[in-house]
């Protein structure tokens, strides 16, 4: 998620504004900007790459002294992350700054009218056309905070937004939709961030803003409204984190804060996808439709999570495409001397986008004549750039080692990929993709769900905390559910955690069963009752043999409570959808347990956030 500060007061705005910016470094960007209102005019500077860079700049080109001044950190969602997307962008008179946090989904016929208007935009940014139609806005509505709400009615998706008007100097506008925005209440001085570490060295008093308001900041107060004009609600606090804290959201592990952040993090990545006339649009799959059509083979490469996220997509690409799909470690890929050609698309799964082991694997798929698409959560890292075609998870940046959010929206990204493959070539009517993404949209709320219900799963790794071995069951997609919980177990906890396809318990792993043993069990929707059934034999095997049963069932299968120790409650949801809630419990229970035994949850050891080395 990209990072935002505002500032209107009695200091030098751009000193205040980059001591902000690297308060949010922590967040995860590709580039930075900073602007000011100096004499009428927006003086600005950005850069890509670290804040070291735009120092640089600013050594060799200070800005103007100037007490108003907006900046920005981005993590790239649309538009590679170079100096002409960086934040601030300007309207072409250079009188407007604005820079903004999320993603608007109409930009692209915005930025049409705008260009048959006569303006011309030069970046790949959706953000830009919001500083071009607030340049039209202000000619007939010369106050900036009404401009601000009008051209705010105007958009669609997820946005903050924050404004400087070098021809309004004393007054900085900030809007929210979706993604978060704070106020800081200082003496003769407001800041406003995309969260308080922006501004917490200044002041420990802030005002949270709500869904679609807008609100304008002077040195000597605030103001704040809803889109339409009408005086808003705000909740002011004070903030007792401490810097550290505030840089985890208040979580005390980026851990828990990206786990918090999912439903989040799947409408991000869903967010835009689906057009008004029930069609798929996918950004940068640059790959033909017919060259699409000639697909006949697919292959899944990735490592680690990111492999059980595409072990979750093979069932669902296999089942709406009608396209044989394999899933290989990336690392075991080209060894095995693969039959790819021309007519295989290779999809490559990661969420740093520079994972060794994944990389070589497609510089030799490519080598081979394959097609390569990549799912990647890092806009213009080293993988996608190797790609002919790549879908961006949009969880933000992922800090904890321990991937969550990024396996949910790899996940999701995958499903994306199937729905629009089939799509393509027919196997799937409008209807049908429309109903898929229908239920794919309830999901953030069953995600939100499970966070709230965490207590019970907490309190169970309180309870297990001296076990040191642990098994995972699972069938169809509840199977890489099950790799993905013993794996989160293993990587956090440093115990021993296995997952297994159930119907596989009787061909050797049964014998690891004894008295105690916890065993969590993914048990299918009702939806796949001969799948359930065989699902609930295997829970009565174990617990003949005296395991400790965790069953992660749906709401209102009764069939599986006399089995159960412990039976934890998911939301229906169909079948193929299930991982993006069954996953949840996993996750939290592993961090927990890790807690509880005193590591290091954010940085486990032996382990780096990305591998690269092969
Ligand atoms: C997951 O919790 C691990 N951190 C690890 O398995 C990771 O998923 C794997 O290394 C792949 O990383 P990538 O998605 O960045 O390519």
């Amino acid at each position: 998620m990209c990072g935002i500060v505002g500032y209107v007061g009695h200091r030098q705005a751009v000193d205040v504004v980059m001591a902000g910016l690297r308060r949010l470094e922590y967040r995860g960007y590709d580039s930075t900007g900073v602007a000011v209102a100096h004499e009428g005019r927006i003086a600005s500077a950005k850069k890509a790459g670290k804040l070291a860079n735009l120092d640089a700049v600013l050594a060799e080109s200070p800005l103007p002294a100037a007490t108003t001044g907006i900046g920005h950190t981005r993590w790239a969602t649309h538009g590679a992350p170079n100096d002409a997307n960086a934040h601030p962008h300007l309207d072409s008179e250079g009188r407007v700054a604005v820079v903004h946090n999320g993603i608007i989904e109409n930009f692209a016929e915005l930025r049409a009218e705008l260009e048959a208007a006569g303006h011309e935009l030069v970046s790949e940014t959706d953000t830009e056309t919001v500083a071009h139609l607030l340049h039209d806005e202000l000619k007939v509505t010369p106050d900036l905070p009404e401009a601000v709400r009008a051209v705010c009615r105007r958009l669609e998706g997820a946005f903050t937004l924050v404004i400087t008007d070098a021809q309004q100097p004393d007054v900085v506008v900030g809007a929210r939709r979706n993604s978060p925005l704070v106020v800081g209440v200082g003496e003769g001085e407001m800041f406003l961030g995309s969260d308080v570490a922006a501004f917490i060295d200044h002041t420990r008093e802030a005002v949270e803003l709500g869904q679609d308001q807008v609100v304008s900041i002077t040195k000597d107060g605030f103001e704040v409204t809803g889109f339409d004009g009408s005086p808003a609600q705000t909740k002011a606090y004070h903030v007792d984190w401490d810097v550290s804290a505030a840089e985890k959201g208040g979580f005390d592990w980026y851990m828990l804060k990206e786990i918090a952040e999912q439903p989040q993090a799947v409408a991000d990545t869903l967010l835009g996808r689906h057009t008004t006339d029930g069609r798929l649009q996918l950004d940068e799959v640059r790959l033909s439709d017919d060259e699409l059509r000639e697909i006949d083979k697919i292959i899944i490469i990735a490592c680690g999570t990111a492999s059980y996220a595409g072990l979750v997509a093979k069932y669902a690409i296999e089942h709406w495409t009608r396209i044989p799909c394999e899933v290989e470690l990336a690392s075991e890929f080209r060894y095995r001397d693969p039959i790819i050609d021309r007519s295989t698309l290779v999809v490559a799964i990661s969420q740093s986008g520079e994972t060794m082991d994944t990389l070589m694997a497609i510089r030799y798929a490519r080598q081979q004549r394959a097609r390569v698409l990549s799912v990647c959560n890092t806009n213009g890292s080293t993988i996608p750039r190797e790609s002919d075609a790549v879908i961006y998870t949009h969880a933000g940046p992922e800090v904890a080692v321990a991937s969550t959010k990024g396996f949910l929206s790899q996940v999701v990204a995958c499903y994306l990929l199937g729905l629009y493959l089939a799509q393509v070539r027919g196997v799937k009517f409008g209807d049908e993709i429309s109903q898929i993404i229908a239920e794919l949209e309830k999901l953030p709320a069953g995600i939100q769900r499970m966070l709230d219900e965490g207590q019970q799963v907490r309190d169970l790794a309180a309870d297990l905390v001296g076990k040191r071995s642990f098994l995972f069951l699972g069938r169809h997609v509840g199977y890489p559910v099950a790799l993905e919980g013993a794996l989160k177990l293993k990587e956090l906890a440093y115990v021993h955690a296995e997952g297994f396809a159930a119907g596989e318990l009787k061909h050797g792993p049964i014998a690891l069963v004894e008295e105690g043993l916890p065993v969590f069990v993914v048990v299918p929707p009702h939806g796949r009752d001969q799948l359930r059934d065989k699902v609930i034999s295997n829970i009565q095997e174990i617990r003949a043999r005296g395991a400790r049963t965790i069953v992660l069932a749906e709401d209102g299968d009764t069939d599986v409570e006399r089995y159960a120790d412990t039976l934890i409650r998911l939301p229906k949801v169909p079948t193929l959808l299930q991982p993006l809630v069954a996953t949840v419990p996993l996750q939290i229970f592993a961090c927990e347990l890790a807690v509880q035994l005193g590591y290091d949850v954010d940085q486990p050891r032996n382990l780096a956030k990305s591998v690269t080395v092969e």
